[in-house]
């Protein structure tokens, strides 16, 4: 695991971005999977800024989201789809037909889940999972007591859950209480991870998932069986941590990192 503390949400999602655009530059037909919430919208709009001002294509990439409501139509402004719209899709050059989100209002979930891994395996599994981390350690809605082998169901969200992302409804009450959503195993079998975490009410979660024991109590722990994850953090989601002057440090000193001038 790579932990990389910023100085600001501003920077960490910039970071992010970097490794976003660095792997659509080596392989412009990667296929991405992508996290709503509030977390990643600066990753996003750097994303769109490099596709507007630098000509970062996407022309050829796939997207998997990670999650959606069930009972939340496409076009309500609560839904994951919104969200993907507004914040990436409607900015950049993604195919319509590449993109592929957990549909909110299917009558067959079961059905729905088996198509939507079959299909991430037909595209050739993918390249680059971002992720963000709730304030109860959970991944995608992978909520405590997740198994780590789990794949793409519908899963009832917890109470936690519920009030933490009722800011984003008029009232605790119209959030959904079930989403669809990838599995922690699912995930895991990304070839790679980066999770993004920024505030004070995350270090907690950060610490058990990055220095805490793999359970399924903290389903982000699970990263730690992941050989290629990078954790982009802020000063505050970072503020819980032990090792973090460890991190800092391997951070200052990466074989190949230019050295300071003197
Ligand atoms: C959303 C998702 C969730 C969020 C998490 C943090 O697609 O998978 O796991 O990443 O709930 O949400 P924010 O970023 O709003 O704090």
């Amino acid at each position: 695991m790579e932990v990389i503390i910023c100085p600001s949400y501003e920077e960490m999602s910039i970071m992010a971005a970097r490794e976003v655009a660095s792997l659509l530059n080596t392989k412009p037909n990667a296929v991405l999977g992508l996290a709503t919430g509030s977390t990643p919208r600066g990753l996003y709009a750097e994303l769109v800024r490099m596709h507007k001002e630098e000509g970062l294509d996407f022309s050829q990439v796939t997207t998997f989201n990670l999650d959606e409501y069930v009972g939340l139509p496409d076009d309500h402004p609560q839904s994951y789809h919104y969200f993907m719209r507004e914040h990436l899709f409607k900015h950049v050059n993604i195919p319509e037909q590449n993109i592929h989100i957990p549909s909110g209002t299917t009558r067959n979930h079961v059905a729905f889940c088996e198509w939507y891994e079959r299909r991430i395996k037909e595209c050739g599994g993918i390249d680059l999972q971002i992720l963000g981390i709730g304030a109860d350690g959970h991944i995608a809605f992978n909520e405590p007591g997740s198994s780590l082998g789990s794949r793409t169901r519908i899963k009832t969200l917890a109470a936690q859950t519920i009030k933490d992302n009722a800011r984003f409804f008029e009232k605790e009450e119209d959030v959904p209480i079930y989403a669809i959503t990838m599995g922690v195993g699912t995930i895991l079998e990304a070839r790679r991870l980066l999770l993004l975490a920024n505030g004070e009410n995350k270090a907690e979660a950060v610490r058990n998932a990055i220095e805490g024991p793999v359970c399924s109590m903290v389903t982000a722990s699970a990263l730690q069986l992941h050989p290629r994850s990078m954790i982009f953090l802020d000063e505050a989601a970072a503020g819980k941590l032990q090792m973090a002057d460890y991190y800092k440090w391997v951070q200052q000193n990466k074989p190949g990192a230019p050295k300071p001038e003197v």
